[in-house]
């Protein structure tokens, strides 16, 4: 008998098919409308296979509700969406796409960088507003990036991946990572510093740590008073790494020089969020990992992933397995 698989979006028909070729395959048909949670509650009660996205809280809840789910596959590197100790207990497959996202993400980790330093949004926005009148010697003048200290705060593989870009400009790179990885120093030509070290060193600050309890507001207050007065946040990791209160009040105050921000606390984030109306923060609707080719084979890996673990294989990127 052929495996049940909910999918929570709907999906490019070449992965639907992908699936309904190996599985009973139900979907939510909306592409822009998230599924709602009385939906998914009673969707997942007969199901083997969850292919789901990170707007999907799988909490015990859902979980208790689906006695014969076998594998949770989420089209995500991060996984924070995902009750990982109920589904482990459960002993429910968890999977995610970590690797085939890695350069896209740093490709717009840096491109936020950029966007802020040299602040293009905020002149975009200038020229079309007709407020350039003539041309003027500190007219919109930004921060260097070139030759600057770049401090990134978690080395995993998009943090790597950040560093190539960074060295690309001349830049000198710190880096603060849970555990010291001291072949990469060698390998990248790159310095570790403690987090307090980072935040006073660093004219830019990246963040690339996955978002846990533990690391919830890790930026915050304090570590903002740390910063350089010219300094740029850029986050494209998880909003909850930053408490969004404290980062308002170091841009307004001037206490830091900018933001770039892919991700917020609440997503998609109010358009009335105090954030917004600060010229010197650039915003992105979590678009880090989305380019075409790349949300393709995220969505195959996923697909992949479901097809392994329901044929009786092994996953192939798993978050937590049997
Ligand atoms: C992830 O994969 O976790 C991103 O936030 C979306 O690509």
């Amino acid at each position: 008998m052929k495996s049940k698989v909910y999918i929570t979006r709907k999906l490019p028909a070449e992965i639907v098919d992908k699936l309904s070729s190996h599985f009973h395959v139900r979907m939510w048909q909306e592409e822009d409308v998230p599924v709602p949670r009385n939906v998914l509650l009673k969707e997942i009660e007969d199901v083997d296979g969850l292919f789901c996205l990170l707007t999907e809280t799988i909490d015990e809840e859902v979980l208790t509700k689906a006695p014969s789910l076998k594998v949770i596959s989420t089209l995500a590197v991060g996984y924070n969406h995902i009750d990982i100790q109920a589904a482990a207990r459960k002993g429910i497959v968890v999977t995610n796409t970590p690797g085939v996202l890695t350069e896209t993400t740093a490709d717009l980790t840096f491109t936020l960088l950029m966007a802020a330093a040299r602040r293009v949004v905020e002149s975009s926005d200038y020229l079309r507003n007709g407020d350039w009148k003539t041309w003027s010697p500190m007219q919109l003048t930004g921060q260097d990036i070139y030759g600057a200290t770049i401090g990134i705060i978690g080395l995993g593989r998009i943090g790597e991946a950040l560093v190539k870009r960074a060295k690309g400009f001349d830049m000198n790179v710190l880096y603060y990572n849970r555990t010291r990885k001291p072949e990469k120093e060698q390998e990248l030509g790159i310095h570790y510093a403690t987090l307090a070290e980072l935040l006073q060193q660093s004219d830019y600050v990246c963040l690339l740590l996955p978002y846990s309890p533990e690391v919830h507001h890790l930026i915050g207050e304090k570590e903002l008073a740390l910063m350089k007065r010219n300094a740029i946040l850029v986050n494209t990791a998880r909003g909850g790494i930053v408490d969004e209160v404290a980062l308002y009040h170091a841009l307004k105050d001037g206490q830091i020089w900018a933001a770039g921000l892919d991700v917020f606390e609440q997503e998609p984030v109010p358009v009335d969020h105090p954030l917004l109306t600060l010229p010197n923060v650039v915003t992105l609707p979590h678009i880090g990992s989305a380019s075409i080719q790349t949300r393709t084979n995220m969505a195959n890996l996923a697909a992949d992933n479901l097809v392994s673990v329901l044929n009786g294989n092994k996953p192939l990127t798993p978050v937590i397995s049997k």
